[in-house]
């Protein structure tokens, strides 16, 4: 089953040709970051309208590359929460339209559940129940897929998601944006203990989080130098920055192991493209004797393969939507 899936809840207009859910045939990829990197972070409304103008022409690209004519995809499908609903509505819109015209099954999806199925991309042997720790740059959470729609929320942060910090430490470094990929870069090489920072702890909720006290912690940092005139130490201060945000998420993903004993381990989304992350992830993981699943940096970020890949097990567990289907901000998962 060849399905067309779209993507468009953010800033990225992404459309791709998924087989059985596990097989690539075409993945296209259209970044608006360089618009909203003018204004330091995606703006809502020029993404939609960004969407607007590219979305045709990516899936189009979509098809083509996939070697297809839009009449020969079986089902289309589309991210229909959460993310900019304005962003959403596009995608939804375009997927709904194309598969009535087309007389195809459309098929609503979920966005973290297809960060999520990446990894089904990339490991043809994963298979549930496993645990996920997914961190982007809208939301980061423990979640447990019991089978492939049939997850569970175990923790998650509190506030800020681990990107949303990593792309604000960015801002007030002056290192531009998206944040994440740069800090990254500026950590290599840096000691990450030359600055003290907070690691949070939610008291009744071990496997729950907090990313604002951390976020504060460097923007007080920062402006405390500023004001004395000392220089900040930015490859210090980012490897000491993302051991932290590394130090909130792997303990908790292994407390979630040990809690409910699945043992399979695998990472998604955005910042799973982090370097000390996916360190800590491994080594972590070693201690259990088992890999962590991570997928190529290529499909952690935001992309439509990873919601075909989800879209085909929706399908078989019958969850197809109709014309009517709306788009959301937010949703359970
Ligand atoms: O998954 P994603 O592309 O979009 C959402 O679904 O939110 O994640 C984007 C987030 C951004 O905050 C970006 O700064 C972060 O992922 N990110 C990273 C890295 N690459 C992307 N954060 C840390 N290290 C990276 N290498």
């Amino acid at each position: 089953m060849k399905i067309l899936a779209i993507e468009s809840s953010c800033d990225e207009t992404a459309a791709a040709v998924i087989e059985d859910g596990r097989k690539i045939c075409s993945n296209i990829i259209h970044s608006q970051a360089d618009e909203h990197a003018l204004y330091g972070g995606v703006v809502p409304e020029i993404a939609s309208r960004g969407h607007v103008e590219a979305i045709s022409a990516v899936a189009q690209a979509a098809v083509r590359e996939a070697g297809m004519e839009f009449a020969d995809v079986d089902a289309i499908a589309a991210t229909c929460t959460p993310g900019l609903i304005g962003a959403l509505l596009v995608g939804a819109n375009y997927a709904k339209s194309l598969a009535w015209s087309l007389g195809k099954p459309f098929i609503p999806v979920h966005h973290i559940r297809g960060h999520i199925a990446a990894n089904l991309l990339a490991f043809p042997e994963l298979e549930p129940p496993f645990l996920c720790l997914s961190a982007s740059g809208g939301s980061s959470m423990i979640v447990l897929v019991r089978d492939y729609t049939d997850m569970e929320i175990l923790g998650g942060t509190r506030d800020d998601a681990a990107g949303e910090a990593f792309d604000k430490v960015a801002r007030v470094l002056g290192v531009g944006y998206p944040g994440g990929p740069k800090i990254d870069k500026l950590a290599q090489g840096g000691d990450d203990k030359a600055y003290v920072l907070p690691r949070s702890h939610v008291d009744g909720a071990p496997l729950d989080f907090s990313f604002s006290g951390l976020k504060t912690a460097v923007i007080n940092l920062a402006h405390n130098a500023e004001q004395k005139g000392e220089e900040i130490r930015v490859h210090d201060l980012a490897a000491s920055f993302s051991a932290a945000v590394s130090d909130t998420l792997v303990p908790r993903l292994k407390l979630a192991a040990e809690q409910t004993g699945v043992h399979t381990l695998v990472a998604a989304g955005g910042v799973a493209a982090n370097s000390r992350l996916r360190a800590d992830l491994e080594a972590m993981a070693a201690g259990f004797g088992v890999p962590v699943y991570m997928p190529p940096l290529s499909l952690c970020g935001d992309n439509a393969a990873m919601i075909g890949a989800q879209a085909y097990y929706e399908f078989l567990a019958g969850n197809t939507g109709t014309i009517w289907q709306n788009a959301f901000a937010t949703a359970e998962i």
